[in-house]
This record gives structure tokens, sequence and C-alpha cells, in this order.
């Protein structure tokens, strides 16, 4: 499973990267808010951070209007996959930009029935939201698994990118129902690492050490 990284936050960006973590980037236009950056210079900082592909969401409602912001935000860096909301509109503008030969990552997906028009309108990316189903107590990982029976049973290539991902365990139901990518905001990743048997581990294996008196270094 491919990691992106759900931020606008570059520093955080740049320490997973430093690790090999981060396959991609998506933002949002309240992620940009949350940096208080422009978004064409932070977007532009991050595409030449990451080989990956960065998503930069359009904010017009109507297909001539996000085509055209699409095609803006393409200009940034040849990585950029353009996001539209998955509206009929949405799946319009999906249609003309992916035509043209960009990536575009539909976005706001809340049902198998969104995410099969995505694919048959040339989504490279649909993004259904996990977190957010969950907070209706509606399982987010019921869509991705009924996403990924539809999209195997016909064979389609958009990639299914599981979004609002709020814990480690979204990140691991993920992984095990076989989503290509998962979005995760940084100390999501970062958590993955953790685990109290480690901890507890690695206090006794301290001690034990001091006990000797000896020295590696
Ligand atoms: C990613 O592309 C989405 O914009 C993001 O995962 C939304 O997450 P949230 O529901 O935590 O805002």
């Amino acid at each position: 499973m491919k990691f992106f990284v759900d931020t606008a936050e570059v520093e955080a960006i740049a320490e997973l990267n430093d690790l090999g973590m981060v396959d991609g980037v998506t933002t949002n236009p309240s992620l940009i808010m949350k940096s208080g950056r422009d978004i064409k210079e932070v977007t532009k900082e991050i595409c030449d951070m990451i080989d990956g592909p960065v998503s930069a969401e359009t904010v017009a409602l109507d297909a001539e209007g996000m085509i055209a912001e699409g095609r803006e935000l393409a200009k940034i860096a040849d990585n950029i996959a353009i996001k539209v909301p998955l509206t009929w509109d949405g799946l319009k503008a999906c249609k003309v930009l992916s035509d043209e030969g960009r990536m575009v990552n539909v976005t706001l997906c809340f049902s198998a029935n969104q995410a099969l028009l995505a694919a048959k309108a040339g989504a490279t990316f649909i993004s259904p939201f996990i977190g957010r189903l969950d907070d209706l107590a509606i399982d987010g990982m019921e869509l991705i698994a009924e996403i990924r029976a539809i999209y195997d049973n016909y064979d389609f290539s958009t990639e299914i990118l599981a979004a609002s991902i709020r814990s480690i365990n979204h990140m691991k139901e993920a992984a095990l129902i076989g989503a290509d990518v998962a979005t995760a905001p940084p100390g999501v990743i970062k958590a993955m690492a953790g685990h109290a048997l480690t901890d507890k581990g690695l206090d006794a294996f301290m001690k034990d050490w001091a006990k000797t008196g000896q020295k590696i270094l």
C-alpha cells in the first residue's frame, strides 16, 4: 500500500520523506488554510520535494471552472494530481482532464456507486472518506471493501485512495482490504511505529543492560 501524507505542512512531509515513507501528498482547501500559505507557492514546494503525485484541489463548483482551475494548478508541476469533488460537474471535469492525460483525484466519495462513476469518468484516484463516515456511525471500511470488490470485478485501473484516516487501525484495515493508497496525517503515520510492549520491552532491556556495566562504544 502506498502512503500519501495528508497535509500542506512542508516540514512534516520532509521528515517522513527522508525516511522513504512518502509516495505522494494530498492537500485540500482546509489544509491549505491551516498552513497559512499561498496555494501555488506551497504546492510547488511540495512538488519539488516529492516524486509522487501531489493532489491540489479545485474550488469552482461548475465543470468549466474546475477544468480551468485544474489546468492552472497542473502548471505548477508535472506531478500534480487535480482534485475535483464527486459531484456531477466534478465527474464532467474528471473526464475532460483525464482525457487530456492529467492525473485526477476524485474526492469526497461516500458511496460505492459514486466510486463506480468516478472510475467510468477516468479518475486516476478515488478518495473514499473513512473517518467522516465513522463519525456518523457508518462503517467507512466497509465502503473501501465494496469499492475494492467492484473495481476488481471489472479491472478498473482507478486507484483506491483511502482518505479521512484518523487512526492506525484505519491504516491496518485499509492495507488488509487492499486499498492501493492511504493518505493520513503525519501523526497517524508516525503513531504506527508505537506499541506499548515495544516500550515495555525496551525499558526492561535497558535496565538489564545497565546491570552488566558494559558499553558498546
Ligand atoms: C484527503 O484527500 C482528504 O482531503 C482528507 O483525508 C480529509 O480528511 P478529514 O476528514 O480528516 O478532513
